[in-house]
């Protein structure tokens, strides 16, 4: 099986502990533009990783090519695409170091080309999200996680704001009337595309943060990237071990 790891904030190289891995710079280019990546064997699966923001983090989440991202790992016939993103917490029980896996997502974004079927033919589709976030996957992460010293909640409502700024205290409340549990930058249109191509997608989310005006202390950049340093050592073990349950 071809699986494609997207690599969220703190999350930049694949190096996995694991003897019979070699990784491959490779550069892959689509319609939609260039895209850097690492090949690696798992097993027997081969893995993509693809770092989002870049190796060095200088890409932020609305500068993304999300569109690039998700034709080169089709095109490199993965099937099953694991994204891992930061998020801030709208919950108290939601505890930064806290993994968790949406079921759905509200889309706030504003300015992101969102789908691959606008400059297609002449027939007009509109793909069901009733359950964007592929169930199978998120059962193989929940098991991957299991057993792990880590909180790993197997449900959320993840919401996506435009970013770069981190979103005001009244926007939070509203998206917490709305029901949303988690806030990230990120995950859309990621789920929407790989929809769009058939291939199963789920997100691992790290809470780095509560968001704004969920507790009495402000949002910063250096809280969020001091939790996701925290919690890169399990990320990469529940990815790990995801990629290892996935048959070949
Ligand atoms: N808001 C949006 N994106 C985020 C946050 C947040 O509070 N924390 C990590 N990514």
């Amino acid at each position: 099986m071809n699986i494609g790891i997207i690599g969220g904030s703190g999350f930049y190289r694949f190096e996995m502990e694991d003897a019979q891995m070699a990784q491959v710079p490779l550069v892959q280019r689509t319609a939609y533009g260039e895209v850097d990546l690492f090949a690696a064997e798992v097993g027997e699966n081969l893995v993509y990783f693809l770092p989002r923001h870049g190796v060095g983090h200088t890409v932020p989440p609305h500068g993304i090519n999300y569109r690039a991202n998700i034709m080169a790992l089709h095109e490199l016939g993965c099937s099953d695409v694991i994204a891992t993103n930061a998020v801030g917490s709208l919950k108290l029980m939601l505890h930064p170091g806290d993994f968790v896996i949406p079921h759905d997502y509200i889309d706030m974004t504003r300015n992101r080309d969102v789908t691959f079927l606008d400059d297609t033919s002449d027939e007009v589709v509109h793909i069901d999200q009733t359950q964007p976030y592929n169930p199978y996957l998120r059962e193989v992460l929940i098991s991957a996680g299991a057993g792990m010293d880590v909180q790993i909640h197997p449900s959320a409502v993840y919401i996506c704001t435009e970013g770069p700024r981190f979103e005001t205290s009244a926007e939070i409340s509203m998206f917490a009337q709305w029901g949303a549990d988690v806030v990230g930058m990120t995950g859309i249109p990621e789920v929407v595309l790989a929809n769009e191509l058939k291939m199963r997608y789920a997100s691992l989310c790290v809470v780095t943060n509560y968001a704004a005006g969920v507790t009495d202390k402000v949002v910063m950049d250096a809280d969020v990237q001091a939790v996701m340093a925290e919690s890169i050592g399990s990320l990469r073990a529940i990815v790990m071990a995801l990629i290892n349950r996935i048959p070949a």
